[in-house]
């Protein structure tokens, strides 16, 4: 089967080439250029093409996939909230993804993202570099007796539980499916933000949590909360968000995420004019730490990716569907 590997990167590459002997049967092409309705036309003669989390798959690209032949888009992420399920499934086009690959690189991401941003480890680092020791702006607070909040307890909000519980933290969770679990303490959503110290996003993005993040539910958390998503920018409704940092409801945020990420996700921009203007506003405040969706870039989670794509692919060339979101 020929499958055509949209937006890659050397480590993408790397890792897929280094799993692509133990599967003979895929005939594989890796391109940089991005999924979008522009570059939809590159698939044809492709029977499946595989996609990221910064692709557009909406019903254009799809109508275009279509059109070329495409039967199979694989996606190697587990989030699928930019591929247009219900178009898709008109098309007759099957969309896998990975559902699993490592909770604990998100969540470990996560608790780093609260550290960083709690301890003020971000600028510490810029400050020692320049000879100065003083330790004025980096006062944190104590995690250890605190309480954790985590939105949604899927695998990664799991595995984000079992770290707060090691930093000896209570932990609370919001789910809309809650089960059995010796760590979390269920509560309905409300609670979890009037009690929380900490508050980490872990559910996925869908028209039910589109903004969960909001004006109505800032005001509903504690004074001096530390925020952390590691999930998808749509959570959070950004506005809102800085307005609550200027307020100073916030002690700390973490964001691998964010609303626009996708005009300069994975991207050097370093010598360019930044045109985002919500990315700047959210580097303009000094207890704002913002990584760019790396919250799966370990080496582990890569390999596991790389082995799961390639299996869902193989499966769908034997006849057998895996992994099917639509
Ligand atoms: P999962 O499916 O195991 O868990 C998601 C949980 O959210 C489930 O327990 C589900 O019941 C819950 N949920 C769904 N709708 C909800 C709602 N309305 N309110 C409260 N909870 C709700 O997914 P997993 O693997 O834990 O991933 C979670 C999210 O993390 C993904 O959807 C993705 O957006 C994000 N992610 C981010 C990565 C990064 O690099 N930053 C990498 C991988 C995933």
């Amino acid at each position: 089967m020929n499958i055509l590997f949209f937006g890659t990167k050397k480590y993408d590459r790397e890792f897929f080439e280094k799993k692509l002997p133990e599967y003979p049967q895929l005939n594989i092409t890796f391109i940089e250029a991005n999924l979008s309705p522009q570059t939809a036309t590159l698939a044809a003669g492709y029977k499946a093409i595989c996609a990221f989390v910064n692709s557009d798959i909406g019903e254009q690209t799809i109508e275009i996939l279509q059109k070329v032949g495409v039967k199979l888009i694989l996606m190697r992420c587990s989030g699928f909230n930019n591929v247009d399920l219900e178009k898709a499934k008109q098309a007759g086009i099957t969309v896998v993804h990975v559902p699993r690959y490592s909770p604990q690189a998100v969540a470990e991401h996560a608790m780093a993202l609260a550290l960083i941003a709690n301890r003020r480890i971000h600028k510490a680092y810029i400050k020692c570099r320049e000879n100065d020791f003083a330790l004025s702006g980096l006062m944190g607070v104590n995690f250890y007796g605190k309480t954790a909040g985590i939105v949604g307890t899927g695998q990664i909000g799991r595995a984000m539980a079992e770290i707060c519980r090691g930093f000896g933290m209570r932990v609370l969770g919001y789910d809309e499916y809650k089960t059995e679990s010796k760590i979390i303490e269920y509560v309905d959503l409300e609670t979890l933000l009037s009690q929380s110290d900490l508050i980490s996003l872990h559910c996925p993005l869908t028209e039910k949590t589109y903004h969960i993040i909001c004006k109505d539910t800032i005001e509903k958390m504690k004074d001096g909360v530390v925020l952390v998503n590691t999930s998808r920018g749509g959570l959070v409704d950004t506005d809102d968000l800085i307005a609550g940092i200027r307020e100073e409801k916030f002690f700390a945020v973490g964001l691998d995420v964010y609303e626009e990420e996708n005009e300069s996700v994975y991207e050097d921009l370093s010598d360019s004019i930044l045109q985002n203007s919500t990315i700047a506003r959210l580097l303009s405040f000094p207890n704002v730490v913002v990584t760019s969706h790396q919250g799966f870039f370990t080496s582990e989670a890569l390999e596991a990716i790389s082995d799961i794509t390639l299996k869902n692919a193989l499966d769908f060339a034997g006849g057998k569907i895996t992994n099917a979101v639509n």
